[in-house]
């Protein structure tokens, strides 16, 4: 098959042809329809896990997307990540354990769609819940994948949302979502704005501010059904062919990239 795969820690991804991946006991095989970028992939190949989990190579990128199970032909979607860490979706095929967050994908709901949903979605959804009943929100990053899931979330929820993009003034709030700060002085200087502040690149020292999202199927199959009602847009800045998906990190304004197949 083919995928996008770095050869090392911080190689610049690359095509590669690679033997299809065989499903182990308890574990699905899916032909991928679509995946989705998020920086949690750069970061990865990078080499963020290395010391945490075993890795293969060439690594293969990529939690998120939507495809078809080999076999049975149901069509899902949802987070793809597993150990060891390589086998990611920037692929043909990917195999998954059955019990990862995974969803039914909706026959009206684009694969691309649903590939650009799971994890900045189940964040921003997650995020949001957190606020309790703020009601006024500070988001930093608003352009990106979780700020503009959030953005629509929180407004729907009937909160004031202000979004912060770069060179913004911060205002006062009763509550801040940073998306961006990557360390610990960055968010502390936004912190001081709202008296409830959350950030998702773990870079408080309170536990509490540091938002980890948990991927469920119960939120997968609420963020689907708010597609399909209309009440949330996702936005796909730009949709690469796989074998074209050199460039897959560069910056490219807002909204989700997505790899199609
Ligand atoms: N803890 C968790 O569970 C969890 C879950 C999901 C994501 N995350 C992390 O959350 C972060 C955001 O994720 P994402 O998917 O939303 O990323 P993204 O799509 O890359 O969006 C980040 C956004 O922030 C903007 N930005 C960059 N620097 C800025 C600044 N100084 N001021 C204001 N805006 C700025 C970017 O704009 P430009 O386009 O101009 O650069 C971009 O729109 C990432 O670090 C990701 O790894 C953590």
């Amino acid at each position: 098959m083919w995928a996008m795969a770095a050869a090392g820690f911080g190689a610049e991804l690359e095509l590669v042809e690679i033997p299809e991946p065989q499903a182990g006991p308890g574990e699905l095989k899916v032909r991928l329809l679509a995946a989705s970028v998020n920086p949690f992939d750069r970061k990865v190949v990078d080499g963020m896990l290395r010391s945490s989990a075993p890795h293969v190579f060439p690594l293969v990128p990529g939690t998120d997307g939507a495809g078809e199970v080999v076999g049975s032909g149901e069509k899902i979607f949802g987070t793809f990540f597993r150990r060891p860490v390589g086998g990611g979706t920037y692929a043909e095929y990917v195999t998954v354990p059955a019990t990862n967050a995974l969803a039914s994908l909706p026959e009206d709901v684009d694969p691309a769609v649903a590939a650009a949903l799971p994890t900045a979605g189940m964040t921003a959804l997650q995020l949001v819940e957190a606020l309790g009943p703020a009601e006024s929100v500070l988001v930093v990053g608003a352009s990106g994948g979780v700020g503009s899931f959030a953005t629509q979330i929180a407004r729907a929820a009937g909160k004031r949302v202000i979004p912060i993009g770069r060179g913004d003034s911060l205002v006062e709030a009763d509550a801040l979502i940073d998306l961006v700060s990557a360390d610990r002085s960055s968010f502390e200087a936004n912190a001081r704005y709202a008296p409830l502040a959350l950030n998702t690149n773990y870079v408080s020292a309170d536990p509490a501010q540091n938002f980890s999202m948990k991927g469920t199927k119960e939120a997968l199959e609420r963020l689907a059904s708010m597609v399909q009602a209309g009440e949330l847009r996702v936005p796909i800045a730009r949709r690469l062919p796989l074998r074209g998906a050199v460039d897959v990190f560069a910056g490219h304004g807002p909204g989700k990239t997505v790899i199609i197949m």
